[in-house]
């Protein structure tokens, strides 16, 4: 089957179980004007998100990357009216487009986008002693996935999803020589696998992103 026929099928399924509304349009248009990469969930890997985190009746959610909001509105949606969802982001001009898009969606009292690397928010959010997180969306820079397995395992929850996306990236995953990203996804997926508080999956997807993968995790202590 060609990619083609996989990017028709996505757009089937997406049609049928993740249609986007005219605030996630906009918000990829919004994105796209500002010069952002089009590289944001597709809307059926949204709409797995949401799913998940209704799934738990997530309350709190944090978000590793948030590039214009486009997954930042799919989890949002799924919070009650006094949820919170905080989502980090290390480029501030990604900040303040995302921003913009979670105003346009109504969402703004309810998410708080942080700027700066991730690593050192994680290490302000357990600091300051966070309540836990219901849900945990890892979707920032590749090669730190490691680091912020460790630092997510002290904002958790027993019963709490840990989801990761781009865990293939067309496959580069296992191409000799590895780029720095695959080293540290290959080592995450490691780290993820042999953690003994959590319960691991990992699968392969292909559609409207290419071949690629996520890995979702229950916190089981
Ligand atoms: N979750 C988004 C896509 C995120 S793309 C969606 O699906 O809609 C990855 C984002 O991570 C980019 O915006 C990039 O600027 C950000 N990023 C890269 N390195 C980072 C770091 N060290 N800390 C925080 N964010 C980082
Ligand atoms: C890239 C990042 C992502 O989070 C993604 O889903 C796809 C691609 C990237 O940095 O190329
Ligand atoms: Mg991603």
């Amino acid at each position: 089957m060609s990619h083609d026929h996989y990017v028709a099928i996505d757009r089937y399924l997406d049609d049928r179980f993740a249609p986007e509304d005219a605030v996630l349009q906009a918000a990829v248009a919004r994105s796209a004007a500002a010069g952002l990469p089009a590289i944001q969930v597709s809307p059926g890997q949204g709409k797995l998100l949401y799913t998940l985190a209704r799934m738990v009746g997530a309350r709190r959610i944090l978000e590793i990357g948030t590039l214009g909001g486009y997954s930042t509105i799919w989890l949002a949606r799924a919070l009650p009216a006094d949820g919170r969802l905080i989502s980090l982001e290390y480029s501030a001009q990604h900040a303040d487009v995302a921003r913009e898009n979670l105003a346009a969606a109504g969402l703004a009292d309810i998410v708080n986008v942080r700027v700066g690397a991730a690593a050192a928010s994680l290490k302000a959010l357990i600091a300051e002693q966070s309540p836990a997180f219901d849900l945990i969306f890892l979707d920032a820079d590749k090669a730190s996935y490691p680091e912020y397995l460790q630092l997510v395992l002290d904002l958790v929850r027993p019963g709490a999803l840990i989801v990761a996306d781009n865990i293939t990236r067309g496959g580069r995953l296992l191409q000799e020589p590895p780029e720095p990203d695959s080293i540290g996804m290959r080592r995450f997926l490691d780290d993820l696998a042999a953690e003994p508080r959590l319960t691991s999956a990992a699968f392969q997807t292909v559609g409207l992103k290419g071949h690629d993968g996520m890995a979702i995790a229950v916190v089981t202590t």
